[in-house]
């Protein structure tokens, strides 16, 4: 079980020691992993002028599993696009064929108190986004910026899907629900936009192979409204590229803090990269303040998804709890009478218990 370890910009090294602090307690269960570092993001760009070297696409590419922390910082998110932290990030993803993007947005009871919605909306919160990560508006060309006929700039960008990148993610939505709840809503914009039009008819037709899942669909502004009003009746959401990006970010809040929120991209084999949907934070890099949680989650889902390790995946997932039940908080998660504490206390509170 080999790990390639990106742990890139901002605070990312800081969450991705404690996530690998983690793994390397599951050592005395008799699970052991090799581990291999490099650098991406703006920490590559810095010594080698290249935001995904070459060593580091080729280790991404022949290792089992890679576990990312995040890219970006202020400097260089003024470089020009294909230069810029994120855009490693992009890359890894579509080269290395991982088109979907499990977000889960799961309410940890200990923190009901901490989300900005009231308790009896956000009790029951289980739901997971799969987001397209491979397509889109993020990467269909043409794009730019020109002049227009009057010399005026003019910015574009294209939003494209064709239809068997939308069957594969729609196969991968219906299978996850399957597992769980067996409800899938499916988001789009297809009252105007022609790329939702295909997306739902692609979508409904995929459907026909799985009678046992209940399909739904939603305009995605009605998505982000229900998000608030009702987020507790979302089982499994499929969603494209741009959609799921905005819906992943708005489910996070719902519990509490973005720094509880793991992920997971998949492809076609077991291969995954996993990292928490918190980024890279440049504002509170290198305080040791950062929240752990979200990394340490992220990694008990390569446990899971990767590695097939269901048990250590729960007994990393109870640790956290157990953290949380012994009234660790770190700063996102702050409350009266709680005890705050730093990234390394947190993800040591964890490792004791795994
Ligand atoms: C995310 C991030 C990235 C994205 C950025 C950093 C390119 O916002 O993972 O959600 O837009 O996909
Ligand atoms: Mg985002």
């Amino acid at each position: 079980m080999h790990i390639a370890v990106l742990d890139g910009d901002g605070i990312g090294p800081e969450v991705v020691t404690e996530a690998v602090k983690v793994l390397k307690a599951l050592e005395r269960h008799g699970i052991n992993f090799e581990f291999t570092e490099a650098l991406i993001g703006a920490a590559a760009d810095e010594k080698f002028q290249e935001i995904l070297p070459e060593a580091t696409f080729d280790l991404a590419r022949k290792a089992d599993a890679i576990l990312f922390g995040a890219v970006g910082g202020y400097a260089q998110d003024a470089l020009p696009r294909g230069k810029r932290p994120g855009d490693a990030l992009l890359q890894l993803r579509k080269a290395l064929g991982l088109y979907g993007n499990f977000r889960p947005a799961i309410m940890f009871p200990e923190l009901v108190g901490t989300s900005t919605l009231k308790p009896e909306f956000v009790t029951d919160l289980d739901l997971v986004i799969l987001r397209e990560l491979n397509g889109d508006i993020y990467f269909g060309e043409p794009r730019g910026i020109t002049r227009t006929a009057d010399d005026r700039r003019q910015g574009f960008n294209t939003m494209r899907y064709t239809e068997d990148e939308i069957a594969r993610i729609a196969h991968m939505g219906f299978r996850a629900a399957q597992r769980r709840r067996k409800k899938l809503c499916s988001v789009d914009k297809a009252n105007v936009l022609e790329t939702s039009e295909l997306w739902r008819m692609v979508v409904t037709e995929v459907g026909t192979s799985y009678p046992d899942v209940e399909l739904t669909h939603l305009y995605v502004d009605a998505a982000a409204m229900t998000l608030v009003r009702r987020p507790a009746q979302f089982d499994v959401i499929v969603t494209g590229n741009i959609f799921g990006d905005i819906l992943s970010d708005e489910a996070a809040m719902l519990t509490g803090s973005i720094g509880m929120l793991p992920s997971a991209s998949l492809g076609e084999g077991s291969k995954g990269l996993y990292e928490p949907v918190h980024g890279s934070a440049p504002d509170i890099a290198g305080r040791n303040i950062a929240n752990p949680l979200a990394a340490i989650l992220s990694a008990a889902m390569m446990l899971r998804w990767s590695f097939g390790l269901e048990d250590a995946a729960v007994r990393v997932e109870k640790a956290v709890r157990g953290a949380l039940a012994k009234g660790l908080r770190t700063a996102d998660l702050a409350e009266p009478g709680r005890r705050v504490v730093g990234t390394d206390e947190m993800g040591s509170a964890v490792v004791e218990l795994v």
